[in-house]
């Protein structure tokens, strides 16, 4: 008989308990990283703030804001051991549905133009670029532009 694999991934409200490992992966991921406070902020903010793991193990994590009709997604980060896996993908279906399921009209968000991967994944999922912010992002030498990304729930 075949051995049947169970699926062991799951996504959940993240909590207090959940930062320090949270925090480690964003400092992996990121160049400029959100700070353990802007974690605690948004957690104490109410904001829809998400963990997705497989057994033990932290895949992502994501922060969405959902006010007045608009799902603003502040955060996405998926652990590099598990990127390029459809993760993120996956991630996205569930944020997509929060925000719907909340009502909003439309998800927003801001990414670099240089993340391809992000920006790829995005477009994949209908996101249409709205807007650029000047100098919106820290960077290397100096700030860097972010695009603003849209898509009608
Ligand atoms: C962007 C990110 C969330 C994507 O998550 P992921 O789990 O690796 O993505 P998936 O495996 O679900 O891929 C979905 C699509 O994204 C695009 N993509 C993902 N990684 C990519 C890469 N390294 N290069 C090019 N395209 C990529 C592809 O279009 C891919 O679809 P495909 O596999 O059919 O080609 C992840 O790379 C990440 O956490 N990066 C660091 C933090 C970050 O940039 N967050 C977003 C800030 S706006």
């Amino acid at each position: 008989m075949n051995a049947v694999l169970k699926d062991l991934s799951t996504i959940r409200p993240m909590s207090e308990h959940d930062l320090n490992p949270v925090i480690a992966v964003e400092q992996a991921i990121y160049p400029f990283p959100w700070s353990l406070g802007n974690f605690r902020d948004s957690l104490s903010a109410g904001y829809s703030c998400w963990i997705y793991e497989s057994g033990p193990d932290l895949v992502g994590y994501a922060v969405m804001m959902v006010a007045a009709g608009e799902a603003h997604l502040l955060n996405l980060g998926i652990a590099r051991e598990w990127q390029r896996r459809g993760m993120g993908r996956q991630f996205m279906h569930h944020l997509l549905k929060v925000a719907h399921d909340y009502h909003a009209a439309i998800m927003l968000l801001e990414v670099r133009p240089s993340n391809t991967a992000a920006r790829r994944l995005y477009h994949s999922l209908g996101f249409c670029d709205l807007a650029t912010r000047r100098k919106y992002y820290p960077a290397e030498h100096g700030r860097e532009d972010a695009i603003m990304m849209a898509i009608h729930l």
